[in-house]
């Protein structure tokens, strides 16, 4: 066993020990393989070390159990036995199989990307929730099924117009920025499948070929009749406001404006995926985790308009909090929007602001 820098990890090394954020929260358990995906979050999290089994000597890896908290099973039972949401999983299904033919179609024969073929398979997605609440359980607990690009950009053009809509964009740019969400991550078709989906260690070679995939997504769509900033939000999505992200390096002032918006539903979306290595997060953990770095990592009134928009969604919610008991919250801090104040069940007020106590999930 030995510890590894953030920077040196490499898919396919297996964790040692349990992989866990400065509060203690739980990230990956130990035995698992990292994939490129599990070392992003790791960087998301800020965590800077991770120690990592020494493949020669020590056991191979056993796949970890789902860690899963019967309360948020059951709100998570609650919204999967919905007729809604079964509506929403086989259209969900439906809509991911087309936007694969959509995507290879006009790759393959070098033609014009259909816009208007893209936007109909949003469409009922969008249309199929009432209210933001919905919006949100059918994604929340759409993630198990389905792992793919497909979905993922799916998803992330759902989230993005939804950020769209509360940053008050008209209608013609929601369409914009929804068909900047489906095509943000199409640089990925120009990556083998069996990189994307290794489950063993990638070479250097092929690591720095995934973090390639904003330039090949930038050179399938610079000819087409799209929109710039659909382009460069393909090119831009990994950069972060403080420099930090890549192909670029670039900072606040130089990434497009869409590519902001892409960067938040593409992090959301991965943060509250659900995985068999980690319990799923609830809202508030996640706003926990936007609140650490959001503000140097995103634009600021972006990421704040987002937070506040999840936490307002949530308002009125049963919770469980980090000691087991449950409350309804009852009053948001706009200061500190992941800590609202809560009212137990036996009437006390608490305002986790001023307590240790957190939201652990949702009832
Ligand atoms: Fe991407």
């Amino acid at each position: 066993m030995r510890e590894y820098l953030i920077e040196d990890l490499k898919p396919g090394m297996i964790t040692a020990a349990a992989v866990k954020t400065q509060r203690g929260q739980l990230i990956i358990q130990p035995d698992v393989v990292l994939t490129t995906a599990l070392i992003s979050r790791i960087d998301f999290y800020g965590i800077k070390s991770v120690q990592i089994k020494d493949i020669e000597t020590d056991e191979p890896p056993a796949a970890a159990p789902a860690a899963e908290s019967p309360a948020d099973a059951s709100y998570s039972q609650k919204v999967k036995s919905s007729q809604a949401f079964q509506n929403y999983q086989a259209d969900f299904e439906t809509r991911t199989n087309s936007l694969k033919t959509i995507f290879n179609d006009f790759i393959n024969s070098g033609g014009t990307v259909n816009k208007d073929a893209l936007l109909r398979e949003t469409a009922s997605l969008i249309g199929s929730q009432k209210t933001t609440i919905e919006f949100f359980d059918m994604l929340h607990n759409m993630r198990q099924d389905d792992d793919s690009t497909y979905a993922h950009s799916l998803n992330v053009a759902l989230i993005s117009r939804m950020i769209g809509i509360w940053l008050k964009f008209p209608e013609k740019d929601l369409d914009t920025l929804t068909l900047a969400g489906l095509l943000h991550d199409i640089g990925k078709t120009k990556i083998p499948d069996e990189i994307l989906n290794k489950q063993t260690r990638l070479t250097d070679e092929e690591f720095a070929a995934i973090r390639q995939h904003p330039r090949y997504g930038y050179d399938i769509l610079r000819n087409q009749p799209l929109d710039s900033r659909i382009k460069k939000a393909a090119l831009m999505h990994h950069e972060r406001c403080d420099g930090s992200g890549y192909p670029l390096g670039l900072t606040l002032d130089d990434i497009d404006d869409y590519a902001l918006i892409i960067a938040i539903a593409d992090v959301y979306d991965a943060m509250t995926a659900a995985r068999s290595y980690r319990e799923p997060l609830c809202p508030f953990q996640v706003i926990a985790e936007f609140e650490k770095d959001g503000l140097q990592k995103y634009k600021p009134k972006y990421i704040l308009t987002f937070l506040e928009h999840i936490a307002t969604t949530y308002q009125n919610n049963r919770v469980v909090l980090s000691d087991g008991q449950k409350a309804k919250i009852v009053l948001l801090n706009r200061n500190h929007l992941s800590k609202p104040l809560v009212q137990l069940d036996n009437g006390e007020g608490i305002d986790l602001d001023k307590s240790p106590l957190y939201i652990k999930s949702l009832i």
